[in-house]
C-alpha cells in the first residue's frame, strides 16, 4: 500500500511517499529555517504562508520521487494535530482538496505520535510493549503502546518541552536558530563544569524544564557580570567562547540525565520489548552517547533525517492506522493541541 504523506504543523513542508509503513519511495522537506533564524524562532504567520507557496511543489516533487503517479497513490495522511493552527490549515486543506479531487482515502495523523513510527523506516518492525520517549521543539512525551490502537501518554513534561528548552537557552546564549543542533555543537567543545538545576519528579514519569532553562538564564547572568536585572539581549556580548560552550555543555547534560533517567523508570516498571527515543531532540549527540551508556544499545533510533519534522513518518504512521480514514475528508479540521 503506497501512501502519500503531508506535513506542514510547524515550519517545515514536506510530502513522501512510503510504501506499507517502512519503505521510504521518496521523502522531500522544505525547511523555512532561514525565513525565521532572522527573528529567532518560527513566526506563526510567516510559516503558514510560505507553507502555501511551497506545498504544491514539494508534493509534485515527492511523486515524481518516488516514481508513483496519482493511480499508484492508495491514500493520503495529513498531520493534523498537534501544530500552529495557520501551518496545520494550508497541509489539511491540500489534503482534504486533493483527496477529493483525486477519490482517495485521506488519513489523519498525530504529528508526535507519528514521530514515533520514524523508527520503523526502514528495517525495525513493531514489537509490543513499546515504550517511545518523543521529544520535539513542543512536546515530551513517555509513550505506553500497547498495540497500534492503544496508544497512552505516561508522561509528559508540565511546562516546557525539552526542544523548547534547548532553544531558549541557545537564544540566552546568542548561539542562533535552531538552537538544539547549535547547542549539540557548542557543548561538544566545552565541559560540564556548572551546576544546571534538574527537576526530579517523584512518582512520576513527567518532566519539567523550565527550571534548567531559568538556572542557565541566572549562571549566565552572573557570568557576564550582571544579577537578574540584566536583559538575555545583552547577554551573549559578555560572554566568552569558551563560557558559553561550558554553559551549553551543562545545560545539556541536566537535560539528557532527566531524559534518560525518566526514560529508565519507565522501562523498570513497563518492562517493554521495544524501546525508541524519536522526534528532533533526538538528534542530539551527546543524548545518544547516554542513552547507549546507560541503556544499552537496545534502543531504537530512527535515522537523523527522520528524527525531525518529515513526511515519511507521516505516511508510515497512516499504514498502520488506516482505521482512522477520515469517513467524510472535507469535514476534516487541523486541531492545534495533542489529543489521542
Ligand atoms: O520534532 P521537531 O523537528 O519539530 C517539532 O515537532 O517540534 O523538533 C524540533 C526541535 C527543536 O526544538 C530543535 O532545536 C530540536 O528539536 N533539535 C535538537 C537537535 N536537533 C533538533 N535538539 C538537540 N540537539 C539536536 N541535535
Ligand atoms: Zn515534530
Amino acid at each position: 500500500m503506497n501512501i502519500l504523506g503531508i506535513e506542514s504543523t510547524c515550519d517545515e513542508t514536506a510530502a513522501a511517499v512510503v510504501k506499507d509503513g517502512h519503505e521510504v519511495l521518496s521523502s522531500v522537506v522544505a525547511s523555512q529555517t532561514d525565513f525565521h533564524r532572522q527573528y529567532g524562532g518560527v513566526v506563526p504567520e510567516v510559516a503558514a504562508r510560505s507553507h502555501i507557496e511551497v506545498v504544491i511543489p514539494v508534493i509534485k516533487e515527492a511523486l515524481a520521487q518516488s516514481r508513483c503517479t496519482w493511480k499508484d497513490v492508495d491514500a493520503i495522511a495529513v498531520a493534523n494535530q498537534p501544530g500552529l493552527i495557520g501551518s496545520l490549515l494550508i497541509g489539511v486543506l491540500t489534503a482534504k482538496t486533493l483527496a477529493t479531487l483525486r477519490n482517495k482515502p485521506l488519513i489523519p495523523v498525530n504529528h508526535v505520535i507519528a514521530h514515533t513510527y520514524g523508527a520503523y523506516l526502514g528495517l525495525i518492525r513493531p514489537v509490543f510493549p513499546t515504550i517511545s520517549l518523543t521529544i520535539s521543539g513542543s512536546h515530551t512525551h513517555i509513550l505506553l503502546i500497547k498495540s497500534h490502537d492503544q496508544i497512552e501518554v505516561i508522561g509528559s513534561s508540565r511546562d516546557d518541552a525539552a526542544g523548547e528548552a534547548f532553544d531558549k537557552t541557545a537564544r540566552i546564549l546568542g548561539l542562533g536558530f535552531p538552537g538544539g543542533p547549535a547547542i549539540d555543537r557548542a557543548a561538544q567543545k566545552g565541559s560540564v563544569i556548572y551546576e544546571v538545576a534538574r527537576a526530579t519528579l517523584p512518582n512520576s514519569y513527567d518532566f519539567s524544564f523550565s527550571g534548567p532553562k531559568t538556572s542557565v538564564l541566572r549562571l549566565a547572568q552572573k557570568l557576564a557580570g550582571g544579577d537578574f536585572r540584566l536583559s538575555s539581549l545583552e547577554i551573549p556580548d559578555r560572554l566568552t567562547e569558551r563560557q558559553k560552550n561550558d554553559i551549553a555543555a551543562s545545560f545539556q547534560h541536566s537535560v539528557c540525565l532527566t531524559l534518560v533517567s525518566q526514560l529508565q523508570k519507565a522501562i523498570r516498571e513497563h518492562h517493554p520489548k521495544q524501546i525508541i527515543v524519536a522526534g528532533g531532540v533526538a538528534a542530539n549527540g551527546y543524548l545518544r552517547s547516554l542513552l547507549e551508556v546507560k541503556i544499552g544499545q537496545d534502543v531504537i533510533l530512527p535515522e537523523f533525517k527522520y528524527c525531525t519534522d518529515n513526511a515519511a513518518m507521516i505516511a508510515g504512521y497512516a499504514f498502520f492506522h488506516t482505521k482512522l480514514t477520515a469517513k467524510v475528508p472535507e469535514l476534516l479540521t487541523p486541531n492545534p493541541s495533542f489529543q489521542i
